[in-house]
């Protein structure tokens, strides 16, 4: 059978955001027309997943509420003839079962991970994290060929999507040590959270997207806390491989760009990027653009 059933951590603070999030979740913050969490969803739909668990935190209400059918609002928009406005809710209607638990304390991105093993148990899994989008507007089926290499091999215990990063941005993802030769897919032998830029093996960053055997949460139970005091997954997928289970590193097409959406400026340009490819209002941001920049007001 294939795998169909995806791990959604959104739980985290969104220090490095506010005041945006004081209030409201990161993953809710608008990128062009749709929140962040919308892209992750309609990205994971494209890829066959049909059962999706969010683990969610204080604050993260609006999130189920997005995904939730809003009959009140269906109805208004029906009644008064809004026939384009109800179009923008058919995603409420896609193919797919929500389930929602709390991560109870802020213990890191393994933690929450591990908060799924209750409901998860014996099956393999997809991990994509809430904050980062794959491609432009989503259109990446990265999901569906990490599965694919999953389930090439009862040995592959752990499959994780990569992108090549600049030198220097080493010391803010998981960096992959691969064994041997780096192609689109490739073996990984260690993974490194956030070396220093001196100390990592490759430039190979993990790119928010992963696939687990269960074993994965033996290990989250063995982790202790690594970088920042949190229990890391980059960690529990280390003492897995550790262990002599094998690993796989895909790597995202170049169109297949991550928008991480963890700081100001990586949120900036995500916004420009999509508002700019947006079919209906792309051409006339284009042009103001175009001549804000030309009128080269000072800074
Ligand atoms: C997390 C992971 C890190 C990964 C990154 C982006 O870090 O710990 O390994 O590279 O997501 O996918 P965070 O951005 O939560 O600090």
């Amino acid at each position: 059978m294939t795998i169909d059933l995806a791990v959604v951590p959104v739980a985290g603070q969104g220090t490095r955001l506010l005041p945006a999030t004081k209030s409201q979740p990161k993953e809710m913050l608008p990128v062009g027309r749709k929140p962040i969490v919308q892209y992750v969803v309609e990205e994971l739909a494209l890829s066959g997943i049909k059962r999706l668990l969010f683990i969610t935190g204080a604050s993260k209400t609006s999130i189920e509420n997005h995904f939730d059918i809003n009959g009140e609002l269906i109805q208004y928009l029906r009644e008064t003839g809004r026939e384009d406005q109800l179009a923008e809710l058919d995603f409420e209607r896609q193919q797919m079962e929500y389930f929602y638990t709390r991560q109870r304390r802020p213990l890191g991105l393994g933690h929450a991970v591990l908060c799924a093993r209750p409901l998860i148990m014996n099956q393999p899994f997809v991990v994509a994290l809430g904050d980062s989008i794959i491609g432009l507007h989503a259109q990446s089926k990265i999901v569906q060929r990490l599965i694919e290499q999953f389930e090439r091999s009862d040995d592959i215990k752990a499959v994780v999507a990569f992108e090549e990063v600049p030198r220097e941005e080493v010391v803010r993802y998981g960096i992959a040590k691969p064994r041997g030769e780096v192609d689109d897919v490739f073996e990984l032998e260690d993974l490194i959270e956030k070396p220093d830029i001196d100390e990592a093996p490759s430039n190979l960053a993990v790119a928010a997207r992963y696939v687990f055997a269960p074993e994965i949460f033996d290990m989250l139970e063995q982790t202790p806390p690594g970088k920042a005091g949190e229990i890391q997954l980059t960690d529990a997928i280390r003492l897995l491989l550790r262990n002599g289970a094998k690993g796989i590193g895909v790597r995202l097409a170049p169109e297949e760009r991550r928008y991480d959406i963890g700081n100001f400026e990586s949120y900036f340009e995500a916004f420009v990027e999509f508002a700019l490819a947006d079919p209906l209002y792309g051409e006339g941001l284009h042009k103001h653009l175009q001549a804000l920049l030309n009128s080269q007001r000072p800074v």
